[in-house]
């Protein structure tokens, strides 16, 4: 079914992102200097004292599309990169089958660094870490953004409300419009709710003006 057309809702109360005015190749080595900052960060001292590495973000400086997602797991706290575990490889299967690569999206999380036993992130972590994950959104200044989960979805906009309720829409932080989904962590416990986050990638691609009918 066809999903009807519903009206964006406005910016959260947290202040929106102000994207930096910079020419595409200024954005790396940008993105590279704030990643020094971040892997020096000891904001969150359980954190900083128990991972093994920060996980900044990773993908095209330049992308129309930014990917939020929680915080990193074991996986990603080992190698350094976000959704590189479980959930990281649904996650990649979702981008093929919107014939897209990886490298052509930007991927970071709420926070940079794993909370120990990977419980969810407090609202004091992710405030301490809102900085980099802002400074990202301004330095790719992407046209969407897609929250993964109700942790992302929740933190991104300042909402308390389920996904589930979140999902069918897109929200504006600043000049990005937010779309927000099911974790593929969800998705590896309940594949029944796969199809609807088929129906918020078509919702999606169709915005940006790529028709992803007739593929599942
Ligand atoms: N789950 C997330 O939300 N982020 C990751 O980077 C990995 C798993």
């Amino acid at each position: 079914m066809p999903r009807a057309a519903r009206p964006t809702v406005p910016a959260s109360p947290h202040k929106p992102f102000q994207p930096l005015a910079l020419l595409p190749e200024e954005r790396a080595p940008r993105l590279q200097q704030l990643c020094g900052k971040v892997a020096a960060c000891t904001r969150c001292q359980e954190l900083a004292e128990t991972r093994t590495q920060t996980v900044f973000g990773v993908g095209n400086p330049n992308a129309r599309i930014l990917f939020v997602g929680e915080a990193p797991g074991a996986d990603e706290d080992k190698q350094g990169e976000p959704f590189v575990g479980r959930a990281g490889q649904l996650l990649n299967d979702i981008i093929a089958a919107c014939r897209m690569k990886r490298e052509d999206i930007y991927i970071c999380n709420i926070l940079r660094c794993r909370p120990p036993g990977n419980r969810q992130p407090s609202p004091e972590e992710a405030g301490n870490c809102r900085e980099f994950l802002d400074g990202q959104i301004a330095i790719v200044n992407p046209e969407y953004i897609v929250c993964w989960g109700a942790t992302a979805a929740r933190n991104l906009l300042s909402s308390e409300d389920n996904i589930s309720k979140m999902r069918g829409r897109f929200f504006q932080y600043g000049p990005a419009k937010v779309l927000c989904t099911y974790h593929p962590s969800y998705l590896l416990r309940n594949p029944a709710a796969k199809k609807d986050v088929w129906e918020d990638m078509k919702f999606l691609f169709k915005d940006m003006g790529i028709d992803l009918t007739g593929k599942s």
